[in-house]
């Protein structure tokens, strides 16, 4: 099970999955060409990328809602073409995806175990499935109140703190979460990061998909960039800084390219809107003096 990428781990550690030289075409559409990627337990991989790059392509093959059409797919070891998300579902493999699946209505307790449901007899066993859950959530660290409370009421964090509990109780050995962080503010994207954290704790190989090199930073061990449906970045965490993984995602030469077309723009400018050729303010230009007349006014030195 050997491959070219360079491990610092502790020997006998073995991928959970590995992808080489990967390729997926719609048609015409070459989505993904030559991607290797290998997940390990406890880790969190990272994959960048801007929009159209190919990163949910690959989490789909992983996830089992597209086949590869050239390269390699190995589950612990095992090549696979995975036909449909149960069969990744039973190998362990769970993913929560930004607009989630969960039922808005349905309170948390039954979307925890929805599709698992406990039963006992005919009936469903709500106080065991309501304990369980309440367990779970609690060993998690994350507080929800009461659990009759529908889903839809909770905000964007904790459902997927939600999601990320869940596919841990259900056995998941590889959780990919799509771009949880996304819609959500600075605190929310902490506490998810955090059970980010938390899944690789619990020994999990997590696939952290993010557009956000900051978010991917705070909890990578490994980071890859797609553009275009190719590798461009594949580093581990100390081989990078976080300078260089923003740097390598905004694309160097690309940030050069549009500096050199923002050279007129000069930031900071501040122009009189009723005389708009009149500059108040700007690199080199005198201060804008506060208490004048407009109250849009800048005070201070822009
Ligand atoms: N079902 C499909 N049929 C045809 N082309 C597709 C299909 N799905 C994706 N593509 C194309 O494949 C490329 C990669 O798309 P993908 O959705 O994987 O990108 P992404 O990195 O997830 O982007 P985003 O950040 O916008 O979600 C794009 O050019 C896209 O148009
Ligand atoms: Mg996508």
């Amino acid at each position: 099970m050997s491959t070219e990428t360079i491990h610092r781990r502790p020997p006998g550690v073995e991928p959970l999955v590995i992808m080489q030289d990967v390729g997926k075409s719609y048609g015409n559409v070459h989505a993904l060409r030559g991607v290797n990627l290998e997940v390990y337990p406890g880790e969190v991989t990272c994959v960048l990328g801007d929009n159209g790059a190919g990163k949910s392509t690959l989490i789909k093959i992983m996830a089992g809602l597209h086949e590869h059409t050239s390269g390699s797919f190995e589950v612990n070891g095992v090549k696979r073409h995975l036909a449909s998300p149960r069969a990744a579902q039973a190998l362990g493999i769970a993913t929560v995806y930004q607009d989630l699946a969960l039922a808005p209505l349905m309170s948390v307790w039954r979307n925890f175990f929805m599709g698992n449901e406990i039963r006992s007899g005919l009936f469903l066993d709500a106080r065991r499935m309501k304990t369980i859950a309440d367990e779970e959530l609690q060993k998690m660290g994350i507080q929800i109140g009461d659990l009759d409370r529908p889903v839809g009421g909770l905000s964007g964090g904790q459902k997927q703190c939600i999601a990320i509990a869940r596919a841990i109780y259900f056995g998941a050995k590889v959780i990919i979460l799509d771009e949880p962080t996304a819609a959500l503010g600075v605190k929310q994207s902490g506490v998810v990061l955090k059970y980010i954290a938390k899944a690789r704790d619990a020994g999990l190989g997590v696939v952290f998909i993010t557009h956000n090199p900051h978010h991917a930073y705070l909890v990578g061990n490994h980071f890859i960039i797609l553009k275009l449906g190719r590798l461009t970045l594949d580093a581990p965490r100390d081989a990078l800084t976080l300078d260089q993984l923003t740097a390598e995602m905004a694309g160097g030469q690309e940030l050069d390219e549009l500096k050199h077309e923002l050279g007129d723009v000069n930031p900071g400018k501040v122009v009189d809107p009723d005389n708009p050729e009149i500059e108040l303010a700007g690199p080199g230009k005198p201060k804008v003096q506060a208490g004048s007349s407009r109250d849009h006014e800048p005070k201070g030195e822009v």
